[in-house]
């Protein structure tokens, strides 16, 4: 059976930090909540000059491209996934495919949140196994800085986010048992409002109205504690969903990346499979929660340390707005 590989990773995240202590003089809070609740210390901020969605994705994608050992012109269609995209439409994936200058090559935009990589990741997964194409691109990158309210009154969502990029090619695993095993892919839209930005949205009277903006309404909104406990929830779910259907268990991971949420949460899954800190990656202290960028970048770096070798067993499991949630087990 044809599988498919990661095959190169990348990540960018722009140069400007943002500690918690900024913050502090922007709004009320703390650097020791932010980091006792969340354990994020500093995130990134784009430059308006410079950063687009797509331009950082297409950094991370350079990267990742010349680490798997291809010419970018060997990319054979784009999936990008963002919450942020550069224009309302159309999607940023046609950006990345024009600022790359690929020929013509088709480009989807996923609008699944914080589980967007691990959605597109299964997308290219079945593309390569059906044998429609080699090589394709996955881009996890947000710009969240330009839509969060930093003020009081936002603080419960606002000092989470951050901004970055992610990258990945997927192509054809041509070694038995190797690649990307099986993905699983969820959904749970009666909790839709509960981790969302509504307006401005098409189905209101109006798409854009002053009152909107004036009562934050244009601003994420999110019930913390109600997203919190079903992330700790489904994370692990689909994780033992991606044992039981390949016969592992969970001595046999080597590695599991959660999708960047809050460190509790991934301490939370380390301690629900018996895991050290060794096995469960963290790097949200770094950067905050960059939604469908925070795998990518977090699976770039563990690969970068070592973390991620030949013979590597390797969990990605991820849950946010939607709700949605996911996992994919990859054997190295
Ligand atoms: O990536 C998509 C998925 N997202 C997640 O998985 C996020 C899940 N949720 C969380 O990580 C946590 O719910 C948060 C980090 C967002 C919030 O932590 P929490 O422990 O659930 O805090 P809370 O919302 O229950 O608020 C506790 C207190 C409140 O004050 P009172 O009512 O107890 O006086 C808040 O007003 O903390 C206050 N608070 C803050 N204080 C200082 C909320 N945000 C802040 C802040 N700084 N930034």
């Amino acid at each position: 059976m044809r599988r498919s590989k990661i095959a190169g990773l990348g990540f960018y995240v722009p140069e400007k930090v943002i500690t918690n202590h900024d913050l502090e003089k922007i709004m009320d809070t703390s650097d020791e909540w932010i980091q006792e609740r969340t354990g994020i210390k500093e995130r990134r901020f784009y430059d308006p000059d410079s950063d687009t969605v797509a331009n950082m994705g297409v950094k991370a994608a350079e990267i990742a491209i010349e680490r798997a050992g291809i010419k970018k012109d060997d990319i054979d269609f784009i999936i990008m996934a963002t919450l942020s995209p550069d224009y309302c439409f159309p999607g940023s994936g046609v950006l990345v495919q024009k600022e790359m200058g690929l020929d013509n090559i088709g480009a989807l935009d996923v609008r699944n949140q914080c589980s967007g990589f691990i959605y597109s990741l299964a997308i290219a997964d079945n593309f390569i196994r059906t044998g429609v194409y080699n090589n394709v691109l996955v881009i996890g990158s947000e710009i969240h800085s330009s839509g969060l309210d930093l003020t009081t009154r936002g603080r419960n969502v606002s000092v989470i986010f951050g901004d970055g990029a992610g990258a990945a090619v997927i192509s054809p695993e041509t070694n038995e048992g190797k690649g990307i095993l099986v993905n699983h892919l969820h959904s749970q839209g009666e909790f839709a409002e509960e981790l969302a930005v509504i307006n401005p949205g098409s189905s209101g009277k109006e798409r854009l109205t002053v009152d909107m903006v004036k009562n934050a309404e244009i601003f994420p909104y999110m019930n913390g504690n109600h997203v919190f406990k079903h992330a700790v929830t489904r994370m692990p779910e689909a994780i033992m969903e991606a044992l039981e259907t390949t016969g592992k268990s969970f001595e046999d991971i080597d590695l599991i990346i959660p999708h960047q949420a809050n460190a509790r949460i991934t301490e939370f899954i380390a301690k629900k499979f018996g895991l050290g800190k060794d096995k469960v990656v963290s790097n949200i202290h770094k950067y905050g929660n960059t939604t469908a960028a925070s795998i990518p970048i977090a699976m770039t770096e563990a690969w970068e340390e070592g973390r991620i070798k030949e013979g590597s067993l390797v969990c990605l499991t991820a849950f946010g707005s939607g709700f949605t949630w996911a996992s994919s087990l990859i054997q190295y």
